[in-house]
């Protein structure tokens, strides 16, 4: 083996997914993700549930991550993991896991903030995929999270704009838990808008100056307008479910939407990056796209499987701060609150 290959084995367990990846000098060589089902029952995540699933799913995600990267442990160079932000019994099962491995292996232990991998997805090396260049916008739309950020470089990073409620995630699966559909209903929205009407129904967007977001009223009118129309026909979601997440998902992207072009005018920056679970919406993806010939934007919308929480993305900070020398020691403690 090169001294020059650099393998990063990272572990991401911030929520309810138990993913694992190994990196080769930028590369992905493997990517796994366990999607805990188990909270469909419950209409979202229950942090005890999720906490319990990871320790039972990490042992073989980490295990298949590995054969399928063809690699054995004893050749990792280092070891990545999320500290946060989170839930923390999830993170804790990751960070635990992390920090023994490391230290048995006797290797370097790399802290990753999630919402930075989310940002830095877009640099793992992938052909047909560009990097952007700094300095760029990135909207980070996610089940938790909703901010516009400045980046200024890997780890100089600058939040501009955020929710000041719900994160636009949330929006899809209230919205959705409203219209009686599972969790999380983003992907099933966003499906059904395909087919639909997104001018059939209009619900007003939210008035927030500057570039926060606000999410919460725009749930509870869709709750409004359906119980509404529900009492006048009791078969009004099953009716008109495609045209009514049309119009969801219509508005949320026109909100979205509204908030980048001012970012862009503000700070006169073109190059403008996604990333998070609500960047595998294909109109956001396509909404984006648009702002290539309607405002001179170069986009950077990241591969799908670096959309929803995933460890490669993971793995590409640990790599960034490897190269860097940028490692935690033994005592680093998974953070909840962790900010960018
Ligand atoms: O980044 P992520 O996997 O986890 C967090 O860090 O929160 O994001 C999960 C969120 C959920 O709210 C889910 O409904 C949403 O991403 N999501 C989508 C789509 N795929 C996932 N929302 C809209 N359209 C989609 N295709
Ligand atoms: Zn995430």
């Amino acid at each position: 083996m090169s001294s020059q290959n650099t393998y990063i084995l990272a572990i991401e367990s911030s929520c309810d997914d138990t993913a694992a990846a190994v990196m080769l000098n930028g590369k992905i060589l493997s990517n796994i993700v366990a999607s805990q089902k188990i909270h469909e029952d419950y209409g979202g995540v229950v942090p005890e549930l999720a906490s319990r699933a990871h320790q039972q799913n990490i042992v073989p995600v980490v295990d298949q991550a590995l054969k399928k990267a063809s690699i054995d442990k004893s050749q990792l160079s280092a070891i990545a993991f999320t500290r946060g932000p989170g839930l923390m019994g999830s993170l804790l099962v990751g960070t635990s896991f992390a920090k023994s491995l490391a230290y048995g292996l006797k290797i370097p232990l790399i802290d990753v903030n999630h919402m930075q991998a989310h940002i830095l997805a877009h640099f793992i090396e992938e052909a047909d995929f560009k990097k952007p260049p700094f300095p760029f916008l990135a909207m980070t739309i996610s089940g938790g999270h909703t901010q516009i950020v400045k980046v200024n470089s890997h780890f100089d990073m600058e939040v501009i704009g955020e929710t000041i409620d719900d994160a636009v995630g949330e929006a899809f699966d209230k919205s959705g838990k409203i219209l009686g559909l599972g969790y999380p209903a983003g992907p099933e929205i966003d499906r059904r808008a395909a087919l639909g009407n997104p001018k059939a129904f209009q619900f007003t967007k939210p008035k927030v100056d500057g570039l926060n977001f606000s999410f919460s009223g725009l749930k509870t009118a869709i709750l409004y307008f359906v119980q509404k129309q529900v009492k006048a026909n009791p078969n009004f979601i099953e009716e008109n479910l495609n045209d009514i997440c049309a119009s969801i998902q219509y508005t949320i992207i026109g909100i979205l939407m509204d908030k980048l072009k001012l970012a862009s005018k503000q700070t006169g920056i073109t190059h403008i990056a996604i990333g998070g679970g609500v960047s595998a919406n294909s109109g956001i993806r396509e909404a984006l796209k648009s702002g290539e010939q309607k405002f001179g934007w170069t986009t950077y919308i990241p591969k799908f499987e670096y959309t929803t929480d995933n460890a490669a993305m993971i793995a590409i900070v640990g790599y960034l701060k490897y190269l860097e020398g940028n490692y935690a020691d033994q005592s680093v403690m998974a953070s909840a609150r962790l900010k960018l």
